[in-house]
């Protein structure tokens, strides 16, 4: 197994990956739906383009295929329906967030009082405002300062305000109570997680719910402001940039502001009993930006670890262009979720920071968090880029090239997990975090980039960095892209390596 992947499990015996459904039936399932959605073959291949053909779970194929290569597949995700394609029932395209304001109270015994402001804008006229939220109490609900009625069901907070809302309008949700810890359908802990000192809020992909009434979908991203009060002498990690932090009457008031546009999956807040470490970054364009980190004083003071954050940062400017927001740090916690993430500015890790999993997460800050795929389906944009990242630093290191962690990864036969699976065709949740989306999504940018070149595979990466900064997006406008910039038609490929059940022909 590679080393990346490997580093974002846990080394206990809890393991995410033992956890997991079963893929055989998983594999069945999507090679399955592949015919059924009448995928077709519908122009000639480029010159020595191979193919394989789709094909039951795990079977490697080791022999080019004779089929023609370019297959057109039906628009799916988000953009096409509405609706996302893992996760359906979630968030919603009637409106679109701009500014989450929220302000939380947490009390020792392990409670919450807060309020949260949401600031939107309706293209349509809306007569019902549906937010998600998963336990809790609500307790009141206003929409541009008059009081609202409102109703639950399952997960829904739906919203009715006195007047129909159209364009710009403001909801109040205040609520409390218990957060609760959301279960992935890969059964790992998702959202608010109690802990012996306080708590963590870790969201991917949608715990978000559970500590404030949102619009929980990566389509919709917004900037943010929390501030979290605390007992005096306890910590408070968040996104962004720290705005402020004071005491009164024994309580401290932790202010983060994320001016940026983040996703909710990538909103983090850890409460606990943290050592801060404090200092300053310069950016290849000149900019100083804060490093602020919070480290668990079990885990000593993280210094190596803390000391590789500007290089790595340096190392990913050279490769992908500026880093986009304005502050940095790490956050490293005891608390065993079994991986790290993301999360937006400050990505979390759940004990001993190593290098490569440091680097894949600062990777996210510009594929994953920068750039953001509106559909969970698109997940191998944010794992396929970070690994790749892994792979490019250790080849810059003194360690394995990246063609040779290609070669390793495809002499991998008769992996289920690996092989099965299409990275971009998932139709299980409990394959987010796969090997297909992780291993198998960095093996098509290096397959990519022996297709079309360095020059212009760098190229490409620079510029999804660029034009799509900050956005939420898809897989279709990266195949665009990298057809722009390499002047080749590249479907073929694409569908091959990304839309495809099975072991792609050697590249
Ligand atoms: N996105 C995380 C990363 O690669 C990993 C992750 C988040 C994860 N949630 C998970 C892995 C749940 C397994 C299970 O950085
Ligand atoms: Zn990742």
């Amino acid at each position: 197994m590679l080393q990346g992947a490997a580093g974002r499990l846990s080394a206990d015996g809890s393991s995410v990956r033992a956890m997991r459904t079963p893929l055989r039936r998983v594999v069945a399932a999507a090679a399955g739906a592949v015919t059924a959605a009448g995928l077709s073959f519908t122009a000639a291949p480029p010159a020595g383009a191979t193919t394989a053909t789709p094909t039951t779970a795990g079977a490697a194929i080791t022999t080019a295929g004779t089929a023609p290569a370019a297959t057109s597949h039906p628009p799916t995700g988000r953009a096409a329906s509405g609706r996302d394609s893992l996760f359906p029932g979630q968030g919603t395209d009637a409106y679109d967030v701009r500014h989450y304001d929220v302000a939380l109270d947490y009390a020792k015994a392990g409670t919450i009082s807060a309020t949260t402001t949401v600031r939107a804008t309706a293209a349509r006229p809306l007569p019902r405002i549906d937010l998600d939220l998963e336990g809790l109490t609500v307790r009141s609900v206003s929409v541009d300062g008059r009081d609202a009625t409102w109703s639950r069901t399952g997960t829904k907070l739906h919203v009715v305000p006195r007047a129909t809302v159209h364009g710009d309008f403001t909801v109040v949700v205040r609520y409390g109570g218990r957060p609760v810890t959301h279960i992935d359908p890969d059964g790992a802990k998702d959202g608010w997680v109690p802990t012996a000192d306080g708590a963590t809020v870790l969201s991917e992909p949608v715990g978000a719910q559970t500590w404030f009434p949102d619009n929980n979908t990566p389509a919709d991203k917004a900037s943010f402001r929390v501030a979290v009060t605390v007992p005096a002498g306890t910590e408070v990690a968040g996104n962004g940039v720290l705005s402020g932090e004071s005491t009164r009457a024994g309580r401290t008031t932790w202010t983060w502001v994320q001016r940026e546009p983040m996703a909710t999956y990538l909103a983090m807040i850890s409460i606990g009993q943290y050592d801060v470490y404090r200092s300053s970054l310069r950016l290849a364009d000149g900019r100083t930006i804060p490093v602020t980190s919070f480290i668990d004083p079990d885990l000593g003071s993280q210094a190596a670890a803390r000391a590789q954050i500007a290089p790595a940062v340096r190392f990913l400017e050279r490769h992908f262009g500026p880093y986009p927001f304005s502050s940095v740090g790490i956050v490293a916690s005891r608390i065993k979720v079994g991986y790290a993430l993301e999360t937006q500015t400050r990505p979390f890790f759940d004990g001993p920071v190593d290098t490569s999993t440091l680097v894949h997460e600062l990777a996210h800050q510009w594929y994953g968090d920068s750039v953001t795929p509106a559909d969970w389906g698109d997940i191998w944009l944010n794992e396929g880029f970070a690994t790749y990242a892994e792979w490019w630093w250790q080849e810059a290191h003194g360690g394995q090239t990246r063609a040779e962690a290609f070669a390793k990864a495809y002499a991998t036969a008769a992996d289920d997990e690996l092989w099965g699976p299409a990275p971009a065709d998932l139709h299980d949740p409990a394959l987010l975090f796969s090997d297909a989306v992780y291993t198998r999504g960095a093996m098509t940018l290096e397959a990519l980039r022996h297709r079309i070149g360095s020059a212009a595979f760098d190229e490409v990466l620079q510029r999804w960095a660029a034009t799509e900064e900050y956005r939420s997006t898809d897989t279709d406008a990266f195949v665009a892209l990298a057809e722009r910039v390499s002047g080749q038609r590249l479907d073929g490929f694409f569908d091959t390596w990304l839309y495809t059940p099975g072991k792609p022909a050697r590249p």
